[in-house]
């Protein structure tokens, strides 16, 4: 067969070019070319043409869905979010900030995969690291007195062909291959980590995964941003998206499936680092506890959700006098533009003034969310440390809070609640929503209509005093 060639190929309009170029000739658009591989003569059907049964449309009920036998990893976090555990064939996508702790996690499922008796040996294919490098790792996680030590085949290299004739001789139970961006494919010229190198070398794993129903695990950095490096368009491409996400220099890490063609997306992992690698949290309710300072004023417990995936969240806020001049206005976590428009909103709707005060505010655990359902928590932890008054324990709260000081209802909301009740809570209050029950599994669900409601609902007066608004005082007459 011919060497494979590759052209530059516009994302926005399809044009190719030979060389790369900064700007498309033909619609314009800038920096959308990218590498990919063409195999001149042979048509794109040809090769790969499906044949028997795939070949043939059949009536929709006829189509018996193939067994789908998991492969349990024996780490019930991880086995969570991946829907049960390995499914065969999966291509699988495990993203990360740089030392989060990918390659201790895919080290781990390797050994996972080797604790069942029938599993087969694991490829590890690195590029980032050396084999040494990866030792040292497995002898910290004290992986190498084990089938892990024997059973594990190292090879490092960035090479795709080398890695694939190294799995079609080996025929693993499980490839890992770590980092996508390190690899390079023949007939590709770009350097590793481009878009056109990721994206065929994704490709073509997940056609030798399909082929030999051997599942895959691809680790890809991301950015700080939270995009996966280069190619977001890697998320097409492969069945399960993991992400391992979190403080790293705290100890806490979740791991949520961002997208799963075998499973749930709503399970969340919570993992934590230890001295030797990474363990399910025992009880992933008290991960979110902060360290014990749930009753301390300033801090509320939000419930948000990330493209599909409910997180439970803490916000913390501390409200302190400015000094002279402009007031300082810290965020990290959260939307600055949000805590501007919250403080706006209380002074005018809930007579709470916090003009004249420094603020800082944060999400505890490395989380970075920023969704408008974040308001309402967020108020919640404001106008607590201003009072100097703790959130009582066990409330959680979600609302987007407009301008006039309402609470808009807020997206998947029984689905936040769910994981709320699961985590152990016991009230939330909520926006006034349709159809939401008034109990979620042992959670007492707490509509309210303003933001004055619901911090007449949950940081009182002390005194008795009718509220700031009269709304907040009719639901404090309810209550
Ligand atoms: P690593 O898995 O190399 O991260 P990534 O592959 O995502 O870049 O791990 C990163 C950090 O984890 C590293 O700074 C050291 C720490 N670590 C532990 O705390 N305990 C351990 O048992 C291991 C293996 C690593
Ligand atoms: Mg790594």
């Amino acid at each position: 067969m011919a060497r494979p060639e590759s052209r530059h190929v516009c994302q926005a309009c399809g044009a190719t070019s030979a060389r790369w170029e900064g700007r498309c000739h033909q619609c314009g658009a800038w920096g959308s070319l990218v590498e990919t591989i063409v195999r001149p003569g042979v048509s794109a059907r040809s090769p790969e043409r499906a044949s028997g049964d795939a070949a043939r449309p059949r009536p929709l009920r006829e189509v018996a869905p193939a067994p789908v036998g998991r492969m349990e990893i024996g780490a019930p976090e991880v086995d969570r979010v991946l829907g049960g555990g390995l499914v065969p064939g999966a291509l699988i996508l495990l993203g990360g900030e740089p030392g989060i702790g990918k390659s201790t996690l895919v080290l781990e499922l390797a050994a996972g995969v080797l604790r069942s008796p029938d599993g087969r040996a694991v490829l590890y294919a690195t590029g980032e690291e050396s084999a040494e490098q990866v030792h040292l790792r497995a002898a910290r996680l004290g992986l190498l007195e084990g089938r892990a030590g024997a059973d594990v085949q190292v090879l490092a290299t960035p090479e795709l062909e080398t890695i694939l004739e190294a799995a079609d001789a080996i025929h693993p139970g499980l490839l890992i291959v770590d980092s996508v961006q390190t690899l390079t494919c023949p007939g590709l010229d770009g350097p590793a980590g481009s878009v056109g190198q990721v994206r065929e070398a994704a490709a073509r794993l997940g056609a030798w995964s399909h082929a030999r129903g051997v599942p895959v695990v691809l680790v890809g950095h991301v950015t700080k941003d939270g995009t996966l490096a280069g190619p977001r368009t890697l998320e097409h491409l492969v069945d399960v998206v993991l992400q391992l996400e979190g403080d790293r220099y705290g100890p806490l890490r979740l791991l949520r499936s961002a997208k799963n063609r075998f499973g749930s997306t709503d399970e969340v992992g919570v993992l934590e680092m230890t001295g030797e690698g990474l363990r399910g949290v025992a009880d992933p309710a008290r991960a979110f506890l902060g360290e014990g300072l749930r009753d301390a004023p300033g801090v509320a417990v939000a419930a948000v959700l990330e493209g599909t995936r409910p997180l439970l969240v803490e916000v913390q806020a501390l409200v302190a006098p400015a000094g002279i001049g402009v007031p300082r206005r810290t965020v990290a976590g959260l939307d600055a533009n949000r805590l501007a428009l919250l403080v706006a909103v209380l002074a005018r709707r809930c007579g709470t003034n916090l003009a004249g005060h420094d603020l800082y505010a944060s999400l505890t655990g490395g989380a970075d969310v920023e969704e408008p359902a974040l308001d309402l928590p967020l108020a919640l932890a404001l106008v607590s440390t201003h009072l100097d008054r703790p959130v009582p324990a066990g409330i959680v709260a979600c609302g987007e809070v407009s301008l006039l000081g309402e609470l808009r209802p807020v997206r998947g909301l029984e689905r936040r609640l769910r994981e709320a009740a699961r985590l152990g809570f016991r009230e939330a209050i909520v926006p006034v929503t349709e159809g939401i029950p008034a109990e979620v599994e042992g959670l007492v669900v707490r509509p309210v209509r303003t933001l004055a409601d619901a911090l007449g609902r949950v940081l009182p007066l002390r005194d008795g005093a009718a509220p700031p608004s009269r709304t907040a005082a009719g639901s404090l007459r309810d209550a």
